[in-house]
């Protein structure tokens, strides 16, 4: 804390940066009073409290100052009597005596208790946003994310980008959400749509020589709501002229993991790499958590020729819940297992096998399953050396098509990793009950992995054209090219994404600037030349003045800062977020704009209400 420095007239000190160095001399400090507490006739403490903590002030009991005053005290600070030394108070064993009290601003009583260990609900906490950020949990994490910003800039600078600002009121860009609309007074019956990135706009500026760009980018997408999504977000988003994809992604490693040592003191273990097939393979997601060993096995081979139609594929994936190794354990128990059979029905599964394991000793093998009595010896003996399990673990099944056990299985595990029905049953990293992490803050066991090798497609719209899976710029692997008339589904891309302990945290691609590799992806896209020209023409016009190969990314900041943060919500990192179902609580946005307004607009609102 550079304390000198952000010092002012008002104040000589912060109240938690007190200490030894100025006992016995006159300081000033100002801030809220956190309690007050009566001692005698004539005496009171009052904790007073700025964004550094907290320092007890002794002062005359007949002066009138209440929680979440705001003051300005100064005294002379002294070492506490013996014995009254608070040790969990970082300025515990000083005080602030022979204080004159100023009361610079009175207050109603708080809606709720300035202190982290708070249980008010949510919206509550919005509401009274300006109060709920005074908690030291609020004040840490908003500074974290400055600091975090602070970092991912320079991390940039020193690599050479060059910050550029874009417009908010814009034109669709195609990051697949629905966006913002804003209605034009000067151009009636015309709407900007505020940009969902600055996907197309980054995309100009290579080909206006900038090189290397970047921006802390404000985007916004009307999409549901999440404990990692909101309407509006940020993004350290980025784009570099004549690049390969390896390149970006060596920029954009050195910065995350510059912000990560920066914040946390240490870096985070080696980032790797993973391709998106053997990521759904070994862990069912391409967002993997690899905190975690625990993988998915395939089963494939092991039932090819079973007579067991839930495990007849055509591909069986298992995951195996360790026990405690003891003969006596019977593994998960019913009630858990109903509920992941449950949960692997929501996740488009057609149910889960499970089979608890008695004994594993080849020759022998016992399993508790409701299947057991129908499968072969050999099945049986060919799970167990295949899962590599002994007495007490359990095995999780499922069957069905290549991405769909990939999926579940992955759900499962996810789930298992996150502890079930409160008892955890996998060793992973969790969050703590109040949705914070310690590991997280200390920048302990991070898994920074990237994922490369996306496919280019991800399935088809309601009128059966393919979808990107990215965007539609996004460049075809090059060894799949010759692919996209015949078997376009299973062509890759030069896209990537970086996933922290199991969030995708960012992504990019290197982007197609070759006018007939284009076309060619907007038709399979089932755009026509008219549809591609009306929505993006001015880009490929643009494409058609000389444009350099070109690739970029986007970190998405607001989970990276949770993510550092240990909390579980990107809402208790961002200022002034707004609630799942998209209001603000505080501002009371959204509101009915008044008929003059909309008139200017040209505008009615019909049927709303
Ligand atoms: P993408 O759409 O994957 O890529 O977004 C990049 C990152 O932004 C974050 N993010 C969000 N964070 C909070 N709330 C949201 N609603 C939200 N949506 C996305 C995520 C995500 O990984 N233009 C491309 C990037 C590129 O190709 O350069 C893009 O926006 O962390």
């Amino acid at each position: 804390m550079e304390e000198l420095a952000s010092l002012s007239s008002m104040r000589t000190r912060y109240c938690g940066l007190l200490g030894e160095k100025d006992l016995n001399t006159q300081v000033t400090v100002c801030g809220w009073v956190a309690h007050r507490r009566e001692h005698g006739e004539h005496l009171a403490f009052l904790d007073v409290r700025d964004h550094t903590g907290i320092v007890q002030c002794v002062v005359d009991g007949g002066l009138e100052a209440r929680t979440e005053w705001v003051v300005c005290v100064t005294g002379i600070l002294r070492r506490r009597p013996a014995g009254t030394e608070n040790d969990s108070l970082g300025t515990g064993a000083v005080e602030l005596t022979e204080c004159t009290l100023l009361v610079l601003s009175a207050a109603q009583p708080p809606p709720f208790p300035v202190e982290d260990r708070i249980d008010a609900d949510e919206a509550l906490r919005m509401r009274y946003r300006f109060v709920d950020l005074r908690r030291p949990r609020m004040q840490r994490n908003l500074r974290l994310r400055s600091k975090v910003l602070e970092s991912l800039r320079r991390s940039m600078v020193e690599q050479g980008f060059c910050e550029v600002e874009t417009p908010l009121l814009w034109t669709p860009t195609p990051e697949g959400a629905r966006e913002f609309v804003v209605p034009s007074r000067l151009r009636r019956g015309e709407c900007y749509v505020l940009p969902q990135s600055p996907q197309i706009a980054k995309q100009l500026l290579m080909v206006s020589g900038m090189d290397r760009y970047f921006q802390v980018a404000r985007c916004l997408r009307d999409e549901d709501l999440r404990a990692d999504r909101q309407f509006e977000f940020t993004q350290l988003d980025m784009e570099a002229s004549f690049v390969d994809a390896e390149d970006i992604r060596r920029i954009v490693t050195d910065m995350v993991q510059r912000a990560i040592g920066y914040v946390t003191g240490s870096h985070p273990d080696m980032v790797s790499t993973i391709t998106w097939r053997e990521s759904m393979d070994r862990f069912g997601t391409d967002k993997p958590d690899l905190r975690s060993p625990m993988e998915l096995i395939d089963l494939t081979q092991c039932f090819a020729a079973t007579e067991v139609k839930a495990l007849s594929g055509p591909c069986v994936k298992a995951l195996v819940v360790k026990g405690n190794g003891s003969a006596a354990q019977v593994g998960i128990s019913r009630n858990i297992l109903d509920g992941l059979v449950e949960h692997a029905r929501k996740l488009g599964g057609k149910g889960l096998a499970w089979f608890r394991v008695k004994d594993a000793t080849p020759g022998s093998v016992e399993l508790d399953s409701p299947l057991t009595k129908f499968l072969s010896t050999d099945e049986q003996d060919g799970m167990v050396r295949a899962c590599n399990v002994s007495a007490g673990d359990t095995v999780l099944v499922v069957s069905d098509a290549w991405r769909v056990a990939c999926e579940v299985m992955g759900g499962i595990r996810a789930l298992l990793l996150s502890g079930v029905a409160g008892q955890k049953l996998a060793n992973g990293s969790g969050t703590g009950e109040d949705g914070t992490s310690e590991d997280a803050v200390q920048g302990r066991n991070m898994s920074l992995v990237w994922v490369i090798d996306f496919p280019l497609f991800d399935g088809m719209d309601d009128a059966g054209n393919l979808v990107s899976a990215h965007h539609p710029f996004t460049m075809p692997h090059p060894d799949d090219i010759g692919l996209l008339g015949s078997d376009p589904t299973s062509v890759r891309s030069l896209a990537y994404d970086l996933v922290l302990n199991g969030w995708e945290l960012g992504s990019g691609s290197i982007r197609i600037h070759d006018p007939q590799v284009q076309r060619r992806i907007f038709s399979t896209l089932g755009l026509s030349d008219e549809d591609a020209a009306s929505r993006f023409g001015f880009l490929l016009d643009a494409f058609r003045y000389g444009v350099p190969p070109h690739g970029g990314f986007a970190i998405g900041v607001d989970r990276l800062v949770a993510l550092l943060a240990g909390e579980s919500s990107i809402r208790n990192v961002i200022a002034f977020p707004k609630t799942q179902t998209g209001y603000d609580p505080l501002t009371g946005a959204p509101k009915e704009v008044s008929p003059t307004v909309l008139a200017e607009l040209g505008m009615s609102f019909r049927g709303v209400r």
